[in-house]
């Protein structure tokens, strides 16, 4: 029995040279160690052995029994740590190696703009207000002085949902909808989608966007309407521009203007993007009309306002000398990528 237990010890110093992977060293721990095990077995066996015997041979198979678990647990351990370093130097990082390039998302030419308006409007003291795309007739023509048959309303070709509501043609049905809720002091601008049946050119889209602008309060004048366009422009086109206004018409503002700014290409002395002017034309504006101020519940004689309307992409169009409005909508990368 001795002879057999010195015997186990030696196989095993053996096997465990020779192995070089954990599951082969698990097989050794079951074949000695394990219920079945041969050790076990052997000790098993003692049962049969005298009294003087017993107690020689059961403290050399516990020693043999301690080497077992303490040799095949270091082998454990370094087999673990080579296949750690192993692991490790697959995983090896070369960082020399050329990246992945991923494109990043950029906002569209158009957004950016609307952002850059809103910001400088939020910085006077603005608020932002929003109307519905699909608007009653009232909203859209007659509360804005424009009653039904009224030649004004042949400059916007409408489409028509049905006899009382249309698609609106401009952001100032928005006036109306916030004069109604709000009393004065108002200060908004309202940007959004507005809609006309143009067929599609270099300069029309049936659909485009409008900022609209709306202050009223005691006391307002056209020299505000004038200070506060002159302010937005020159944020929007650098401190040189100059602002002109120019008498015009519109329904719903009395006195109303064609406002230009300096043109931001050549100056002022002319040029192709001015068309040899010197000036773009860049919003209409005036006084709110004092029957829109009435219609909405503002007393005319007590409140005055100015008004403004401008075209999202014709600002965008003459900041990055853009001829053809169609590429605003066709989204095309090669086009998107360059802002
Ligand atoms: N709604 C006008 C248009 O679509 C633009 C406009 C002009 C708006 C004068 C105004 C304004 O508020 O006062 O052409």
């Amino acid at each position: 029995m001795k002879e057999k237990l010195q015997q186990i010890q030696t196989s095993v110093e053996e096997l465990l040279k020779q192995i070089s992977d954990i599951s082969a060293l698990e097989n050794i721990r079951v074949q000695y160690l394990g219920k079945k095990g041969e050790l076990t077995s052997v000790l098993r066996g003692m049962g049969s052995l005298s009294a003087e015997e017993r107690p020689q041979i059961g403290a050399l198979a516990n020693k043999v029994r301690e080497f077992l678990e303490k040799s095949i647990e270091e082998k454990k351990i370094s087999l673990e740590k080579a296949a750690r370093a192993n692991n490790l130097k697959a995983e090896t990082i070369d960082v020399t190696m050329p990246g992945k390039i991923s494109p990043n998302g950029k906002l569209h030419p158009l957004t950016q703009v609307m952002n850059e308006v809103k910001d400088i409007f939020i910085g006077m003291g603005f608020s932002i207000a929003q109307g519905p795309d699909v608007e009653y007739d009232y909203y859209n023509f007659e509360a804005l002085n424009i009653p039904k048959h009224h030649p004004a309303r042949d400059t916007q070709d409408t489409f028509y949902v049905n006899d009382n509501i249309v698609l609106r043609t401009q952001t100032s049905p928005v006036q109306v909808r916030v004069m109604e809720k709000q009393k004065p002091p108002i200060r908004i601008i309202s940007p959004g989608r507005v809609f006309r049946s143009d067929a599609v050119d270099a300069t029309h889209s049936p659909v485009f966007h409008q900022i609209e602008g709306l202050v009223v309060d005691k006391g307002v004048t056209m020299s505000d309407l004038k200070g506060t366009l002159e302010t937005f422009l020159k944020a929007l086109y650098g401190k040189d521009a100059r602002v002109r206004l120019r008498p015009h018409h519109f329904p719903f503002t009395e006195p109303s203007a064609e406002v230009d700014v300096s043109c931001f290409v050549c100056g002022g002395e002319g040029c192709r993007v001015c068309k040899n002017e010197g000036w773009i034309e860049i919003l209409g504006a005036g006084m709110v009309h004092p029957k829109v101020l009435a219609n909405c519940g503002i007393d005319p004689e007590i409140y005055s306002g100015f008004a403004f309307g401008l075209g999202l992409e014709r600002i965008t169009m003459g900041r990055y000398d853009i001829d053809d409005l169609r590429l605003f909508y066709e989204n095309d990368l090669r086009f998107l990528q360059q802002f």
